[in-house]
């Protein structure tokens, strides 16, 4: 069988693009209904996505008044599109720096449980400022330090979800014995972050872990989701960079000693699928004639660590210098780097750029036929740019139920595509090899 692409749905507000909260083509229903959640991840597994995605931030955004800003805690969510669809896999964003390993250890085992080992953790350091102001401290954790807590955290979890043996619960009624102590052991890890006994008070979950995605780009990001990611999330805007990243990534996965097929890399896409290129054009400039250019501004602004652009006018060309120095933004290096990449090659206006970025922020956004939409898709995944995509319909659900109608059996009928589920966890989904526990093996050694 040919390689197989990998699709994950990204669920984003009523859409990726700004203003698709205000479109009429949007979801009428509130971001806080359960039921617009439910239905998208019941369209997306009809589609036969390997998985659905949402993503987080631990503060409000400050533009709420004119952009739709509000979402549910997406653990919560999780447990809730478990109960309602079978298949398809579900990733939810949780925090390394405002939360304690023994919680979330035991918040994914247990959603792992519940959806019969379709589970995964989108592990990110929490970039944003003001996150930090709703965690007891005004100053944000650096780059480095959020990184360096991370990696602890990642030897603390691990170490949880391997506390118990496959084999500890025997739940034997008449004999009495419900686990076998030898089979569950503490984890008694001391380190600079975090003291934590274990073992976890849950038996191991269906996955033996649930998977785990990152989307960290920066070096220290790359080689963090080079140890640990089993997928890996990323923003380009030209295949060019995509293929360096790839490249990149896979040979620092290799590096550390992992199959480079063991870590899946999926670049976003956000494209407006029209019956014609004509109409997709008309589509994507009716959609953009709604946002504000204010509203991208203060986007703009959060993304470069709270940088003042208010003086900037909106029509001159932009320039390098018109931004804070990289390495000096303790926010999202990669994303602040993709920013100042197309500023270098286009010279575009703030207007312009704003404009650009409203489309997903810094993702790949096109628009076009679904045989055009599948040309990129299939053009990326052969030359080397990636093992499949992060999908970011524009406005949904309207623009899922294109791409699961006119582009998805393309991809199928070029053999790309899986025409059934063939297994039940996410895991198999992703082609992904089982994870061993030292369990067994340090048991023996301890007897
Ligand atoms: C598709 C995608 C989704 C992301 N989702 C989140 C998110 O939900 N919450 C968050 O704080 N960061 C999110 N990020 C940001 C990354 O996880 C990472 O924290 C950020 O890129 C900073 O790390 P870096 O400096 O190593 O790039 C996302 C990035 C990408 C590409």
């Amino acid at each position: 069988m040919k390689r197989q692409l990998h699709l994950n749905l990204f669920i984003h507000s009523r859409g990726h693009h700004e203003a698709s909260w205000r479109h009429p083509a949007s979801s009428p229903l509130a971001l806080t209904d359960i039921r617009y959640y439910q239905d998208l991840a019941q369209k997306a597994e009809a589609a036969l996505f390997d998985s659905i995605f949402l993503a987080d931030q631990l503060a409000l955004g400050e533009d709420v008044a004119q952009a739709a800003r509000t979402w549910l805690e997406p653990i919560t969510v999780l447990a809730a599109l478990a109960v309602v669809t079978n298949r398809i896999g579900l990733i939810a964003t949780a925090s390394t720096t405002y939360t304690e390993p023994f919680n979330l250890a035991r918040q994914f085992a247990s959603l792992d449980h519940i959806s019969n080992g379709r589970v995964a953790w989108n592990i990110v350091t929490s970039w944003l400022a003001t996150a930090a102001r709703n965690f007891g401290g005004a100053a944000q954790v650096s780059h480095a330090d959020r990184y360096a807590r991370a990696e602890e955290f990642m030897k603390v979890v691990k170490a949880l979800w391997d506390s118990w043996a496959e084999d500890a619960v025997i739940d034997d009624r008449a004999g009495g014995r419900y686990a076998r102590p030898d089979r569950i052991r503490p984890i008694n890890h001391r380190g600079d972050f975090y003291q934590v006994a274990g073992p976890l008070n849950m038996p191991r979950c269906p996955q033996g872990r649930p998977v785990l995605v990152q989307a960290g780009s920066s070096d220290t990001g790359r080689r963090f989701a080079a140890r640990h990611a089993d997928t890996v999330f990323t923003a380009h805007m030209a295949k060019t960079t995509a293929q360096e990243f790839y490249a990149d990534l896979k040979a620092l996965a290799a590096a550390e000693g992992r199959a480079p097929d063991q870590v899946l890399i999926l670049p976003g896409l956000s494209p407006m699928i029209g019956s014609s290129e004509a109409e997709a054009q008309r589509m994507a400039h009716e959609i953009n004639d709604l946002t504000d250019p204010e509203v991208g501004r203060k986007r703009l602004s959060g993304r470069f660590g709270g940088h003042d652009f208010t003086h900037l006018p909106l029509d001159h060309p932009l320039s390098p210098e018109d931004f804070p120095d990289p390495e000096s933004v303790e926010a999202a290096r990669s994303r602040t780097e993709v920013i100042l990449n197309l500023v270098r090659r286009d010279k575009p206006t703030l207007r312009q750029l704003l404009g650009y970025l409203a489309g997903a922020r810094g993702h790949l956004t096109t628009a076009g036929t679904p045989d055009q939409i599948a040309d990129l898709i299939e053009d990326w995944f052969t030359d080397g740019a990636a093992d499949g995509f992060n999908i970011m319909p524009p406005l949904l659900p309207a623009q899922l139920e294109v791409f699961g109608t006119e582009v998805i059996p393309l991809l199928q009928q070029r053999g790309l595509f899986r025409c059934a589920y063939t297994g039940e966890t996410l895991r198999e989904h992703y082609d992904l090899a089982w994870p061993t526990s030292d369990f067994q093996e340090t048991a023996l050694q301890g007897a």
